[in-house]
Order: C-alpha cells, then structure tokens, then sequence
C-alpha cells in the first residue's frame, strides 16, 4: 500500500508547530464542544437604565420623574413630564429571575407612584396608591421585586393616570428570556406608540377636554412613535429577521396596525412568547396597555409600520385613513438567508377553562351630578364590589359590556386567557394581562390568579379608570 501523503506529512508539521509554540494547556479528556452560546442583539431604544449592581442576576437603577424639555416634534422644545428627562422614559431591562431594585425620586409638583404593567411582582410593589403611600414632591422609594416571566412590559404612574400618562410619564421593560431560551434574531426594537394631544403651540394641551374625552376618553391629533411625532426613521438590513416589541400607551385610542414592506409573525403578547407563532395577520388590533412581538422579515428596501384610523370626518365609516408610524430603510443585504426561520423555546400555558366558576364584571355608566361615572358592577372607585379568589384556582371572568363604548381590561399581576367573545370560542392565543372588550360585548376570559395579593382591575382608557372604572381582587393563599 502506497503511503498517505497527507498522513505522513503530519507528524513532521507537528514537529514545528511544537518548537514554534509554547506547550498548549493540557485538555480533559472527552471534552464536549461547548453548546453553541446564543447571542441576543442589544434592544435597540434611544435610552437605558444603567444598571449600576455588580451580580448579573441584579438589575440596581436610579429613576427620576421630573419637568423637563421636550421635542416631541424636531425643533419645536416644549414641557413636558419625563422619566429622567425624556419621552418615553429610559428602557428598563432585565432578565427573568432578576431582582429589580429602582430607587424613584419625584422631582414632580405632585405626588406619584409607579405601576410596573405586566409583571407579576408582590402587590406592595405594584404601585398603586392604596396599598403604597404616594411619593410626594421631592421624596424617594425603592421599587424592589423578582421578575418571574420575560416578555415586553411598561412602566406608568398609578395617580392621575389620565393626566401624568399624558403628560409623558410611561417607559418599556423588556425582561429577556434565558439565554438558552432566547430567539435567535437579528434585532431587537421596542416602539412605544401614543397618541397625544397637542395645541397648535405643539405643547400638550391642558388635561379637561369636556364630556367628549370623558365618552370615549382622551384621543390626540399626534401620534408619537418613541416619543417623536411620527414618522420617525430607522435603518434595517433586508435579510434580516427582527424582532418587534409594541405597546400603546395612548389614553384611549385602540390602535390598528400593520407593515408595508415586511411581512410578519406574531410572537408574543402581553405574557411572553406564544407556543407557535402566528402566521396570516394582516393588521394587528393593539389596545391601549396591550403589547405584541412581532418577528418582522423585509420584503422591500422601504418598510413602514402604519396605523390605520377610521375616516377623519367620521362621515364614511367604510374609509380609513392610513398613518405612516415609523419608516425603515434598508442599508443592503445582512450576512443572513432571508428564508431563515428562527427556534423559539418551547412555551407552555396555564390550563384554563371556559366552565370555570365565573365571576361577572359589567362595566356601564351614567351621567351624575358632576359629569358621567364610569361603573364596575354598578359601583364606582373608590367605592368597589370586594370579591376575593383563592390563588390557582380556576376561575372564569365574565366581561359585559352594557355600554356602547370600548373598554381595554386591564388586570394587574396575573395573566389571563382570552376564551369567547359573545358566546363563541375564539382563537386569541396568549397570556394577556389587557383585552379589549367592545362596545355591548362579552368577552370570557380564563385565569387561575396564582399571584396572591391585592390586585386591581380596571378600563385602561385613563378618563374611564379615573371616573370610577376600577375594582380590586384580594387573591388569597
Ligand atoms: Cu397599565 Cu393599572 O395599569
Ligand atoms: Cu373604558
């Protein structure tokens, strides 16, 4: 047999490769190759909490809420109330199993408090204002909790929510998943979408709109898309798949989205990442408090999200009027295959079921002495219908509607399911802490409220909310 060239030049290269080197460090025997180590790209928003803790599993942050200057719109600096000085407040990020720690100053003229939407923390952290004193002007708290699901929160003040929101107070949370669970995408983007109401001057107009707003609550003539008057712009590489965080912190308006130039699944809701993406939407329903994760993929060099609002006039409901929310374009081809279809971990949900025993929540509301009450099972904030639930119990909460106006539900601390609207089952997969009921509308949603604790309800229309739709649930172990 005639000698391998290749093999017998070996242990002659090796020779030199040894006289060359210093002696490699020995390795242990039958090492495996280590599992490929995930890389997730950075959340891309203008601004981020320093985390200032040295142990990786503690996310330690300072927060200040205070009157600041603003350009909402390029060029035109008004007033406003910020996080830290900006619109939208400074992106907190963590990742599941953290512990949070946020020392808040109020550098505001009056007292306020933080809620932290979505995440399922002790309720002495959830920042409402019975269950925690107000931080009055010029004092401080720390907001310490353990963040037990990853997904895509905010933070909002839990005081004069139709006033302080619109004002500018509310910023994004992103918890991340665990490495080993993490998707591969090429981005990562959070836009936070509103809807505010400017003066011709372009400074926010002064809260009181009258009976109009308190109907349906405030909505604006500006939309800002991560505090800036739309649209602003952002760049992308055309094979990239990219991951998209959405929230609507609007007062009122319910937003109805979609992409020209993309194509997209949906990945997530307000709990975290769905079991199977969905596929086939063309446009998206996003209430207010309500989020969505999107994994976006560039059909185009242009790509745009846009709202799709009813006709201005109102005077034909069958037209829309197509809003540009933020446009992208492209800076040329990435390194990926545009056809590639990222792993998601594997997700699993609570069991829940439609004949769970039911508990009824009406919303209605009547014209009083003062100006119209918004109502939870007849009683207005801070009157309420006490009613408590035994932690992990299943339980199925009946949503009626006996008014004609919409109301986005929001529950703090737990996740629920949402099983019929109307009598009928419907497909909306997802952990959801805020639905939207329509006008006349039942909608049965099913939970199993693990988190025990105190934990309020309420339309997340702030002029609903501030007007009496509110109501707690006392979760006993
Ligand atoms: Cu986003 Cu009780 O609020
Ligand atoms: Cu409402």
């Amino acid at each position: 047999m005639s000698p391998n060239p290749r093999r017998t030049a070996w242990p002659a290269l090796l020779a030199l490769a040894l006289a060359a080197c210093p002696a490699p460090p020995p390795l242990p025997p039958d090492e495996e190759p280590p599992p490929p180590v995930r890389t997730r790209p950075p959340v891309t928003f203008e601004r981020t909490l320093t985390d200032r803790h040295p142990d990786p599993s503690v996310v330690e942050v300072d927060l200040e809420a205070r009157v600041s200057t603003v350009e909402l719109e390029a060029g035109n600096p008004i007033e406003a109330w910020t996080y830290d000085g900006g619109i939208p407040g400074p992106l907190l990020e963590a990742t599941v199993g953290d512990r949070v720690i946020v020392h808040f100053t109020n550098n505001l003229p009056e007292p306020t408090t933080i809620h932290w939407h979505g995440l399922r923390i002790t309720d002495d952290m959830d920042g409402v204002p019975h269950l925690q004193d107000p931080v009055q002007p010029g004092e401080t708290f720390t907001y310490a909790f353990t963040v037990p699901d990853a997904g895509s929160f905010w933070y909002h003040p839990h005081m004069r929510s139709a006033e302080q929101i619109e004002r500018g107070l509310y910023g994004p949370i992103v918890v991340h998943e665990k490495p080993e669970a993490t998707p591969e995408l090429d981005a990562d983007r959070y836009f936070v979408l509103d809807d505010v109401r400017l003066t011709s001057a372009g400074e926010i107009a002064p809260p009181g709109g009258g009976m109009m707003d308190e109907m349906s609550g405030r909505y604006g003539n500006t939309f800002l898309v991560n505090g800036r008057a739309v649209p602003p712009s952002f760049s992308f590489r055309r094979n990239d798949v990219e991951r998209w965080r959405l929230v609507n912190t609007a007062n009122a308006r319910t937003l109805e989205v979609g992409l020209t130039g993309a194509t997209f699944r949906v990945i997530g809701t307000d709990g975290g990442l769905l079991p199977t993406p969905l596929e086939g939407l063309s446009r998206l329903e996003l209430p207010v408090g309500a989020r969505w994760e999107l994994e976006v993929r560039y059909t185009a060099d242009i790509a745009s999200l846009y709202a799709r609002i009813p006709y201005a006039d109102g005077s034909d409901t069958t037209r829309y009027d197509v809003v540009p929310l933020i446009d992208g374009r492209s800076t040329g081809p990435g390194p990926g295959s545009p056809g590639r279809v990222p792993t998601y971990p594997a997700v699993t949900f609570p069991e829940v079921s439609a004949s769970a025993p039911a508990h009824e929540l009406a919303f209605d509301a009547y014209e009083g002495p003062a100006g119209l009450v918004f109502t939870i099972n007849g009683v207005a904030w801070p009157e309420m219908d006490m009613w408590s639930a035994v932690a992990g119990a299943p339980v199925a909460l009946r949503l009626v509607n006996r008014t004609m106006m919409e109301h986005p539900f929001h529950l703090h601390g737990n996740f629920f399911q949402v099983l019929e609207r109307d009598g009928r089952a419907v497909d909306e997969p997802g952990l959801r802490d805020t639905v939207l009921v329509n006008g006349s509308e039942t909608v049965l949603v099913g939970t199993n409220l693990e988190n025990p604790g105190r934990w309020m309800y309420h339309c997340h229309i702030n002029e609903h909310s501030g007007l009496g739709m509110m109501g707690e649930v006392a979760i006993e172990r």
